[in-house]
């Protein structure tokens, strides 16, 4: 079927779009699996690479302001006027960044097919009716879109044809923010040890002409200045398509500067800049966080975990079939109740990007006022790293060709190796091991030993609630695409894992990947061990598993019929979960639905240490017979 598609190009067509099409055709075919992820990236459904040039004199595009982010703002609204002579239902307008997108040049594949005249996707698009409904009428519209600063200036076109065969028709002058290079978007994320946070930004400055710092302090006292350092990544490094190809944008440089020796509990300030080598410093804005506490301590903590955020924008544009609404919700109530979250565990499934770069960058603008305050921890999903032939514990291409790397630049995570991505850390009474379900975990392997290292090795009289994290349901789930396959998780997964799990005596077990929300009772090896409650006290009996993957990608759906007897708790709607640890004997779990914050399932734990290390199924060694 690949070999027919390629032979079947059309004159014209390259190479670069004989790909993507035996992609679009690849992914079509395994739409059984696709469903599982959902996530088809609006802006692959624009054919970009057979976009043909057909200027019409008489139509026209304009953009006003032409200067953006004067008084220092870092998005910003526009309005986009045009005039069609002949408008059709489906014109569109597509925003291009950088603005002389015809300058994009398409590598050359091979010598018998002429390269297209555009090989770079538009960073965001809207129907000319959006706003206008009698464009068809009148032939006249004007729409309001929202910019972010991202390194480059904005030009706006107008296509008729649709989108799957543009014909460009007019273009406008281009519009930029004052400075293009600014540093933006950072996001805090623990270090490796208790009293060391970091902060990742980005920005256009690389260090042949500027040195990446940070400013920073407690508030009044004297501000300590550190260096960060600066890593990018090039297109060479992309697998495949579309990330390799129209896909591809210029990440800028990614900083990161670390916060050393934290006072535990204390607020800190924090300005990012960049000094030039003129002397010149450009400051981003001030931001604040509160360092963690020390692992052990007793005081309120309070940990969000949720999975499959990605991003929407509010202006209504890239929007295909409901892809990522569900974001905007859940990153609002996030953002009301911030002063009441410690830390954001985001587990996989980040953005979306599938190998459209650009929308990276709208993904950390829009976390930004969480991501700037609380540390925001990711975990990989397989819309960060699947890619056939790549190592991936999974040969798809929901990575759009990203294999990874821009999830693991654009966020730090205290991994050793941030590209096999599992790492521990701890939050006061809390010790988090997350793992990478797009890596094998099963026994023998590195991350197995990762994992179990990660659970032996936590002071349970100190930090009692111990979590595991993954983003594919390594657990249970009663989601339809799992109920198709005769299964309940990942296969190979609970097999794995599960006497890890009872050993170690791991409370809670949380996935992403199914959209929507399930938890069970205390289970283990398929068996209820204690009926399912919303208060347990005691010794501990088994791990209890949640699914909370309904951050914003739409949503799941459970298999019909009768439901397991593990499954104890769902709903399909957008939400996340909440951890609440009160103190060293009571841990709450709540799960919260995005749409007005409300509480719709939650359970304690309560118990003393000694329950810890109570001997329950599969738990203890035997012990000796002397005494
Ligand atoms: C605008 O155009 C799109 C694409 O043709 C169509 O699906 C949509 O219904 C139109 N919207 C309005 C408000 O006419
Ligand atoms: C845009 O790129 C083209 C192709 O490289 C070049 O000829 C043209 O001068 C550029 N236009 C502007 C405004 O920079
Ligand atoms: C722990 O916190 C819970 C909930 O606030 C409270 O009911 C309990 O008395 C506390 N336990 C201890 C030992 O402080
Ligand atoms: C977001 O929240 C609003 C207000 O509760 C609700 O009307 C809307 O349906 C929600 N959107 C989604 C996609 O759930
Ligand atoms: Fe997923």
């Amino acid at each position: 079927m690949q070999q027919a598609s390629t032979m079947k190009s059309p004159p014209g067509t390259t190479m670069v779009a004989a790909l993507v099409h035996v992609l679009v055709a690849f992914s079509a075919a395994s739409s059984a699996a696709a469903a599982a992820t959902a996530g088809e990236q609006p802006l692959s459904k624009i054919g970009i690479h057979r976009t043909t040039f057909e200027i019409h004199p008489g139509a026209s595009v304009d953009v006003s302001p032409l200067l953006l982010g004067l008084q220092g703002q870092d998005q910003e609204w526009v309005t986009i006027g045009y005039s069609n002579p002949r408008p059709s239902k489906d014109d569109w307008i597509g925003v291009f960044s950088p603005a002389n997108f015809s300058d994009s040049i398409c590598p050359a594949e091979n010598q018998w097919v002429a390269p297209p005249l555009l090989c770079t996707a538009p960073i965001k698009f809207q129907y000319a009716n959006y706003t206008s409904t009698d464009y068809v009428k009148t032939g006249q519209g004007s729409l309001r879109l929202q910019l972010i600063n991202q390194r480059s200036d904005f030009s706006f076109a107008l296509f008729s044809g649709g989108l799957s065969n543009p014909k460009l028709i007019a273009r406008s002058d281009s519009t930029t923010f004052v400075n293009p290079k600014a540093p933006v978007y950072p996001r805090l994320a623990q270090g490796k040890s208790w009293n060391e946070m970091t902060v990742t930004w980005t920005s256009g400055y690389s260090t042949k002409e500027a040195t990446a710092f940070v400013e920073w302090g407690v508030q009044g006292q004297i501000q300590i200045l550190s260096p960060a350092v600066t890593l990018t990544f090039s297109r060479n490094t992309m697998c495949g398509p579309p990330a390799r190809t129209v896909g591809w944008r210029d990440p800028g440089f990614i900083h990161t500067g670390f916060f050393k020796d934290l006072w535990p509990n204390l607020k800190y300030t924090y300005r990012i800049g960049h000094r030039l080598f003129n002397g010149q410093i450009v400051w981003g804005h001030q931001y604040s966080f509160k360092a963690s506490p020390y692992p052990g301590e007793d005081s309120l903590q309070r940990v969000v975990i949720f999975g499959d955020l990605g991003k929407a924008e509010i202006d209504g544009s890239n929007e295909y079939n409901d892809f990522e609404r569900g974001s905007i919700n859940t990153t609002y109530q996030l953002v009301k109740d911030l002063k009441n979250i410690d830390m954001v565990m985001h587990i996989g499934d980040i953005c979306y990007a599938n190998g459209y770069l650009s929308q990276w960058d709208q993904f950390t603008a829009q976390v930004e006022p969480i991501a700037s305050t609380v540390p925001y921890m990711v975990a990989s999903g397989n819309h960060e790293r699947d890619w056939p032939g790549s190592g991936s514990f999974y040969g798809n291409i929901d990575s759009g060709g990203e294999c990874g790397v821009p999830a693991q630049n654009m966020f730090y995570v205290p991994a050793e190796n941030r590209e096999q991505f599992w790492y521990s850390t701890d939050y006061g009474m809390f010790r988090f091991c997350v793992a990478n379900t797009e890596l094998d975990w099963r026994p023998g392997t590195e991350q197995y030993k990762f994992i179990e290292h990660c659970f032996s090795s936590v002071d349970r009289q100190k930090q009692p609630w111990l979590i595991f994290l993954a983003h594919r349901v390594l657990g249970y789930s009663s989601a339809t695409f799992y109920g198709e396959e005769g299964t309940t998780e990942e296969p190979m997964g609970r097999e794995s894992l599960q006497s890890l799990w009872q050993k170690y005596r791991v409370d809670i077990a949380m996935y992403g990947h199914v959209h929507g929300y399930e938890r069970t009772c205390p289970v283990y090896e398929n068996v209820c061990v204690t009926k399912a409650s919303d208060k347990y006290s005691g010794v501990f009996t088994a791990t209890t598993h949640v699914v909370v993957g309904g951050g914003g990608a739409s949503l799941a759906e459970y298999t019909a019929g009768p439901r397991a007897r593990w499954s104890h708790a769902q709903d399909l709607d957008y939400g996340f979960a909440k951890l609440t640890a009160f103190n060293h004997s009571t841990l709450l779990m709540e799960y919260k639905r995005s749409r007005d914050g409300s509480v719709h399932d939650s359970f304690t734990i309560s118990r003393d240490y000694r329950d810890i290390l109570a001997c329950g199924v599969d738990n203890c060694p035997s012990t000796t017979m002397a005494s």
